[in-house]
């Protein structure tokens, strides 16, 4: 298991945004390989303490191993996050990240199926307990709803030739790895368009499988309930409707006013940025303070 430390995104806004009580208690709701709580533990003192969840076994066990009992991390979907924080009998909490998606680590590991350029089952589960995952539904789900996935979370506008295709194939042999569903969405896609078709398709897959939207709704809520008056969230999305849920809400919880916005447009990254480390490309980040 090899996180390579990669930089993590926006890192100097992030501890900027989010760490005000230097002694507060902090979550990072997607500790993946660490790189924004390390930097995170830094600022704080001491007495400052911070909790890491991840749904990904992998995260855990690389993050633990990292951090030792520097930071209690567990593994759990941030949308249970109450439930969570309720066992450990905390109430408040000064600050919480999410930097929403997949690691680096992930997206290189074949196994997981999350890259199509790299040959594995089809998988892409972020929690390996969980039923769902991308074989099931290209074997299963019917033609609409694979034409809906692929519009809705790929923005792709081949999503009905791509899902017929698929449905046809699958009566000759079911569609089980990377490598045969690139294969697939190759007959009816022009070489032009290709890695940009295939990567709109995985990414929607992704989100499909994970029900990246429901829970971020969830995880999003529940962590403005949590924190602490003068509390903060920061969120970083990759995906425009991710960022639209994470805009709406906030509107809605400071229509109400209940929080303080501070990023009136979402942050992004420095050209500088982007060329040492291209994941931020499409990275937005937005903040807000708990009144
Ligand atoms: C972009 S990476 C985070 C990288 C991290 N900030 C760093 O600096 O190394 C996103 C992480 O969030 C995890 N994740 C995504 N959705 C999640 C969810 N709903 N609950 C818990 N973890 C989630 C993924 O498994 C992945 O490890």
């Amino acid at each position: 298991m090899n996180y390579e430390f990669h930089n993590p995104v926006l890192v100097e806004k992030v501890l900027d945004l989010l760490v005000k009580d230097l002694g507060g208690t902090y979550v990072d709701a997607t500790i993946g390989g660490g790189g924004h709580s390390e930097r995170i533990l830094q600022k704080l003192l001491p007495t400052g303490k911070l909790i890491g969840i991840d749904a990904d076994e992998d995260a855990v066990i690389f993050s633990r191993k990292r951090f030792g009992d520097r930071v209690l991390i567990f593994r759990c979907n941030f949308s249970n996050l109450s439930d969570l924080l309720s066992d450990l009998k905390i109430s408040r909490i000064d600050g919480i990240l999410f930097d929403l998606g997949i690691s680096s680590y992930q997206i290189d590991n074949a196994e997981k199926g999350f890259s199509f350029s790299k040959e594995g089952i089809l998988d892409m589960r972020f929690d390996k307990n969980q039923f769902l995952n991308a074989r099931y539904i290209v074997n299963n789900y019917n033609e609409a709803e694979l034409t809906q996935i692929f519009r809705i979370y790929g923005e792709e506008k081949f999503s009905r030739r791509i899902a017929k295709e698929i449905v046809r194939q699958r009566k000759f042999n079911p569609i089980n790895t990377t490598t045969e569903l690139s294969g697939i969405i190759g007959n009816v896609v022009n070489k032009r368009f290709i890695n940009k078709t295939l990567a709109r398709v995985f990414q929607a897959l992704r989100i499909e499988v994970n029900k990246e939207m429901d829970v971020l709704k969830k995880g999003i809520t529940d962590a403005l309930n949590l924190l602490r008056s003068n509390g903060r969230i920061v969120v970083i999305s990759y995906h425009s409707l991710e960022d639209r849920i994470v805009k709406n809400i906030f509107k809605t919880y400071s229509q109400q006013n209940l929080i303080k916005i501070l990023t009136k447009k979402p942050i992004v990254p420095e050209k500088s940025e982007i060329q040492t480390n291209p994941r931020s490309r499409s990275a937005k980040l937005r903040a807000a303070e708990k009144i």
